[in-house]
């Protein structure tokens, strides 16, 4: 059974070790196989800073004890940035496309929902229809494109801007 939490401090090996499998099956994120750029005590440390942070949350998808999925919403204590978060999301390929991401979707947006956020935006390569179909089931809409905005080895893609209001 697939069951949802956000991360603790405990997290960070299991997740550096997902950023890396991740990386290896996907071309459409900020980093290849070798994950995330930061070390375990890095990566402990920014867990349990945002634990006290009502502006970064980070989400987890566990299949028993098994990380399978991550996702996040991230954003600024600045006021003119506060109502808003940049989502962030994937999930292991022996389980794409059995609803995770959409489990996923869900525990952020009731978050955000819950919290007073009023904007969520992402950033995805616009070849990604996977994900961008994902993204319009819940209500996010184009809102514009970056030419040649990421390079995976000598081969540059757009990247679409997305956008969901979450409150009027
Ligand atoms: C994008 C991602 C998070 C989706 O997670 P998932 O668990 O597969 O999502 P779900 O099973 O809940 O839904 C998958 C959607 O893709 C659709 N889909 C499945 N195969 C597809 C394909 N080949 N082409 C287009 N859409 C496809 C499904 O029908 C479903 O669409 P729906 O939302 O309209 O019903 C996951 O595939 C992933 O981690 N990909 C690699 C990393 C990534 O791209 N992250 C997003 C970066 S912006």
């Amino acid at each position: 059974m697939v069951t949802y939490r956000f991360a603790v401090p405990s997290d960070a090996a299991q997740i550096l070790k997902y950023t890396k499998i991740i990386g290896s099956e996907s071309d459409f994120l900020s980093y290849g196989a070798e994950g995330l750029p930061v070390t375990l005590e890095q990566e402990t440390r920014f867990l349990h800073s945002i634990q006290a942070d009502p502006y970064n949350r980070f989400f987890l998808a566990l299949d028993g004890e098994q990380l399978i999925g991550c996702s996040n919403l991230s954003g600024s204590n600045r006021p003119r940035f506060s109502h808003r978060r940049e989502l962030g999301i994937s999930v292991l390929r022996d389980y794409w496309g059995k609803g995770v991401g959409t489990g996923l979707m869900e525990q952020m947006i009731q978050y955000a929902k819950g919290t007073g956020v009023e904007l969520i935006t992402l950033s995805v390569r616009a070849d990604n229809l996977r994900a961008k179909s994902l993204y319009r089931r819940f209500g996010f809409v184009l809102c514009g494109t970056w030419p040649s905005y990421i390079k995976v080895g000598s081969r540059s893609f757009d990247v679409d801007m997305m956008a969901m209001r979450v409150r009027p």
